[in-house]
């Protein structure tokens, strides 16, 4: 079964060509990496997929309903069921551990009693639970970027979108945290679409990957074959 369906994507920046012409389909609980060099559009795709910005022409759809097109936003990010880890991560640095993770399930109404609950599950999972009241600047950029993990993963997506999630990470914590997030997603089973510009990265992690150069879809591989 489908659960992403991108279908002849084009999209500008203020009449600048970003994408052109990109089909992307994602299997219910496959792993897509997209693998590119800096501004071939990594980003771009997964903020179209996530809701934060239309297609100029082309349609996306999630789990067959039709979220984006017509050249505008049908359902917006929220309604979505799509998890975002951001490039930069995009902690608040003012809210502890707990906040930054609680704060998606407040948004939507999730009750107090739940929220904790929740929340100390996905910290467990991610081994961060004993970092709950701490803020993002108290801990590494391991730490920080579990915490983003969880984060997107509190609110149980359907889809998780990770843009260059271990880029900061030495080798030996990239190559721990590439078997974790493999582990949660065995357990969680979710579809996920991964970019990073580490071959390495993308082969390990991913079930198939495509090449994209100038906002372009170059080839698709399946690694080992
Ligand atoms: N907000 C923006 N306004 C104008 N142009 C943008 C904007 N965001 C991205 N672009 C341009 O769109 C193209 C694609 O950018 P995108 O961020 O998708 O690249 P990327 O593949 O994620 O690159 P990187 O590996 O450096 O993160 C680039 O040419 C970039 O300069
Ligand atoms: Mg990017």
């Amino acid at each position: 079964m489908k659960v992403v369906i991108m279908d002849s994507v084009s999209t500008a920046y203020n009449g600048t060509k970003a994408l052109n012409n990109v089909s992307i389909e994602i299997e219910a609980g496959e792993r897509i990496v997209i693998l590119g060099p800096s501004g071939c559009g990594k980003t771009t795709t997964l903020r179209l997929i996530a809701g934060f910005m239309a297609p100029d022409t082309g349609s996306i759809s999630i789990d067959g309903t039709l979220v984006s097109g017509d050249g505008r936003i049908i359902v917006p990010p929220e309604q979505r069921n799509v998890g975002m880890v951001f490039q930069d991560l995009a902690l608040w640095p003012h809210l502890t551990v707990r906040g930054n993770i609680e704060f998606g399930l407040k948004a939507r109404g999730v009750p107090a009693g739940e929220r904790t609950k929740r929340t100390m599950a996905i910290l467990e999972l991610v081994g961060m639970a004993e970092y709950a009241d701490r803020r993002p600047v108290e801990l590494s950029g391991g730490q920080q970027q579990r915490v983003a993990l969880a984060r997107a993963l509190v609110l149980e997506p359907r889809v998780l979108l990770m843009d260059e999630p271990l880029s900061s990470l030495d080798q030996e914590l990239n190559v721990r945290l590439r078997k974790e997030i493999l582990k949660l997603h065995e357990k969680l089973g979710f579809s996920m679409a991964y970019v990073t510009h580490n071959q390495d990265e993308a082969f390990d992690i991913a079930t198939r990957i495509i090449f994209m150069k100038h906002g372009r879809i170059e080839a698709i591989k399946t690694p080992g074959n």
